[in-house]
């Protein structure tokens, strides 16, 4: 049997983490993978969730399983999070999942299986995973115009020109806030243009929202996804937990189905407990409920949100610093993009021969498509990578 195994692509990014791992230059830089890293290039565990999960340890009496759709109280916990008060609790529909890139594969279940001709639309680029997902899921995608290459911002007329493609019943696909991979992101303004489209022409809104926190801040970056949640008849959100919370080994995330029907939030949940039975059963706990325990906990959601404060507020810095730092060393503010960008990453829009060239000869990692991890950077760093942009020539 295994004979007939065929060799599968290699995922692009996690095969960085180990061509880095493995080159013995001291010297050199990891701005592939998105996880955070402080000034000592450390991903380190969050003081809340260090604290929640001693209250964990001490109070937790049993480890018999939950419910197949996690903890309510993380359901609950997560959903006033992502979408505060803009859709009505009886009207969502979620579920606990093996972090966000288990919602997102869940969600693309639920439509293969509530509409199998469903086309689903991605941005041009989206994250690698989501491309892979698809097609593994024999699931048919279309890509829609997303970033230009000149300006480095959202090219919104193409964008809007190749969503008026959609048939009804297709699903677009947005990410939330802090686009991955390229850092440019559409306003309220145009995000209403999307929702009128997706209204007028029957489509299905999904929202992938994984880095909430980590560009303008907590409410800011959940404001598009609230304005699709209570715009459109029906919408499928996943969210990670990964990042925000930095549990990413924890495998912590949700996948929310929400109808302005009511009378529909039974089947769809019911659904979604399906799904995850069919799948691995019951999801992950430990994460959840270390998320949970932060975010019903005064001083420790205090604390955490100041501290994810803090590691958004390094991350503009340092993206200031590097365009600055081009700026000085190019004499252009062609690179003026990199401080308007929001999230973990950017696109520089450089060739792969050039990112190649990056690795070669200043041992610096981004992902073949030209995007750094912004919080790869630190500010002794800032400086070498901006002389080696412009050593290289992009
Ligand atoms: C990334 O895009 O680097 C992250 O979302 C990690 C991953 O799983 O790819």
């Amino acid at each position: 049997m295994f004979e007939n195994l065929k060799a599968q692509p290699t995922d692009k990014i996690l095969e960085l983490m180990k061509l880095f791992a493995d080159d013995p230059r001291d010297q050199k830089i990891d701005l592939g993978v998105g996880v955070y890293k402080n000034a000592e290039g450390v991903t380190p565990v969050m003081r809340a969730v260090k604290a929640a999960e001693q209250r964990v340890w001490e109070d937790q009496t049993t480890k018999a399983y939950t419910s197949l759709i996690g903890d309510p109280a993380f359901s609950d916990a997560m959903i006033s999070l992502i979408l505060g008060d803009a859709v009505p609790r009886a009207n969502i529909a979620a579920a606990a999942t093996p972090g966000g890139t288990g919602a997102v594969r869940q969600a693309f279940e639920l439509v293969r299986m509530a509409n199998p001709s469903a086309r689903v639309y991605v941005s041009n680029p989206t994250w690698p995973n989501h491309l892979s997902i698809l097609k593994y899921l024999g699931m048919e995608t279309v890509a829609y115009r997303y970033f230009d290459e000149e300006t480095r911002a959202v090219d919104f007329g193409g964008m809007i020109e190749d969503l008026a493609t959609a048939n009804a019943g297709d699903v677009i696909l947005l990410h939330g806030c802090c686009h991955n991979p390229t850092g440019a992101n559409l306003n309220l303004v145009e995000w209403q243009a999307v929702i009128d489209l997706i209204n007028e022409r029957g489509l299905i809104a999904m929202v992938d929202i994984a880095y909430q926190g980590f560009g303008d801040g907590l409410d800011e970056d959940a404001a598009a996804t609230r304005l699709v949640a209570s715009n459109v008849s029906e919408c499928l959100i996943a969210a990670s937990c990964s990042k925000n919370f930095g549990v990413y080994r924890e495998r912590t995330g949700l996948l929310m189905a929400i109808s302005q029907e009511t009378s529909q939030q039974g089947l769809n949940q019911g659904t979604l407990a399906f799904l995850n039975r069919q799948n691995f059963s019951f999801p992950p706990d430990h994460g959840a409920r270390v998320v949970s325990t932060i975010l019903n906990d005064q001083a420790l959601r205090a604390d955490w949100a100041a501290e994810l404060e803090d590691v958004r507020l390094s991350m503009l810095g340092l993206r200031q610093q590097l365009a600055d730092e081009l700026q000085k060393r190019s004499g252009s503010d062609r690179f003026a993009f990199i401080a308007q960008h929001r999230g973990m990453f950017s696109r520089i829009g450089a060739a792969p021969e050039l990112v190649m060239k990056l690795r070669q000869e200043h041992g610096i990692y981004m992902v073949g498509d030209s995007r750094m991890n912004i919080a790869g950077l630190n500010a002794t760093t800032v400086p070498i990578l901006a002389q080696a942009i412009v050593d290289v020539g992009i």
